[in-house]
């Protein structure tokens, strides 16, 4: 089997979203409507729909669901403000991954750009410019998925970290697309999924999604990596990206950069697969980016049972920064990458 249509994370579907609560797997398929700007931020902020494509395309359909709400409720000269309020909303659910800016950067233009036409017709374009952004993710990350692919010999083991699949995208997903089309092709190589401490979309995602694809899948915890790389067990690392800064540096779930200084220990190499919604030509280098830093308990809990003392000091940033010196090169929908990286002649 390979992946489908049926375990897609968002759809819109006219005056809602239908989420699959990615908080729940793998213990429970549920899907949950969404029918206000509210619901979005939140579900946003709360990971139930997590993965930076994702995002960008919640926030997206939300900003539509929002304005069309305001539609009912305020003149039709307000609407400006209902857009700039709800765009600024929603960019400030989630600080790292630039695919919600992107998305709704793109979002108001579109509204922008239609000014002067009547409130029917800028509502149908903000619909369509959110299916738009859909759509052209689902179709990057295919041609991500053939580059990739060409990567995956017969036999090889790649590791993976976080979760960079469909249920991170709107289909196919980036760092996992090209091991759905190299298993099209009858090609046999094995992945090893970090478990990706501490919310753990390795295991319950990853490891999740790749099984019901019938892909061979290995679970490790993020402290075996090592191990198995020196068993040579790993011939390529493949992850995704939430932020890629003109020089290619590249934020990703906090683990990936120690996992990036093993695979160039080992000699191994170290792909980064990514979307150019993805990439954020406004910022020079990594240190530019902004982490995220989440709540205590998501390290001090496990399973809802305290697994460390009360009151203990936390630091849980969500995501690390790669330097580009570390990476092999950048699989977008655009092209390959390689060093030196220069993204901003290469994309603008
Ligand atoms: O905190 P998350 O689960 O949203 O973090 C997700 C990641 O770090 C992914 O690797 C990244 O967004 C790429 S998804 C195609």
């Amino acid at each position: 089997m390979s992946i489908d249509d049926s375990f897609r994370s968002v759809r819109f579907n006219q005056d809602k979203i239908v989420l699959l609560d990615q908080t729940r797997l793998p213990e429970e398929i549920k899907y949950v409507d969404l029918y206000t700007v509210e619901d979005v931020f939140w579900s946003i902020r709360n990971m139930l729909v997590r993965g930076a494509p994702a995002i960008g395309i919640a926030a997206a359909y939300g900003l539509y669901l929002g304005v069309l709400d305001a539609s009912k409720k305020r003149a039709s000269t307000a609407l400006n403000d209902s857009v700039e309020e709800y765009t600024r909303y929603l960019m400030s659910a989630r600080p790292t991954a630039v695919n919600l800016e992107w998305a709704l950067r793109r979002m108001k233009q579109r509204w922008d750009h239609e000014k002067g036409l009547s409130v029917e017709h800028k509502l149908t374009a903000l619909q369509d410019e959110a299916r738009a952004i859909d759509l052209e993710d689902e179709a990057a990350n295919r041609i991500i998925g053939e580059h990739l692919a060409a990567l995956i010999k017969e036999g090889m083991g790649v590791l993976t970290h976080c979760n960079a699949g469909a249920l991170a995208t709107s289909r196919y997903g980036t760092a996992l697309s090209g091991f759905y089309i190299a298993k099209e092709r009858g090609v046999d190589f094995k992945v090893f999924a970090d478990e990706t401490r501490p919310v753990l979309q390795g295991a319950r995602l990853t490891a999740w999604e790749l099984q019901q694809a019938g892909i061979d899948v290995t679970l490790i915890c993020d402290n075996m990596a090592a191990t198995v790389m020196s068993q040579g067990k790993i011939q390529a690392v493949m992850v995704g990206a939430d932020r890629i800064a003109a020089n290619g540096d590249t934020a990703n779930k906090i683990g990936t950069y120690s996992v990036a200084v093993l695979a160039h220990h080992f000699g191994i190499p170290f792909y980064v697969a990514a979307p150019t919604s993805t990439v954020d030509l406004g910022i020079d280098h990594g240190q530019q980016i902004p982490i995220e830093e989440r709540a205590a308990e998501e390290i001090t809990k496990f399973n809802g049972r305290m697994v460390a003392p009360n009151d203990i000091t936390v630091y849980n940033p969500a995501f690390d920064v790669t330097p580009h010196e570390l990476i092999t090169a950048i699989v977008t929908e655009k092209g390959v990458f390689s060093p030196p990286m220069d993204l901003r002649s290469a994309l603008s």
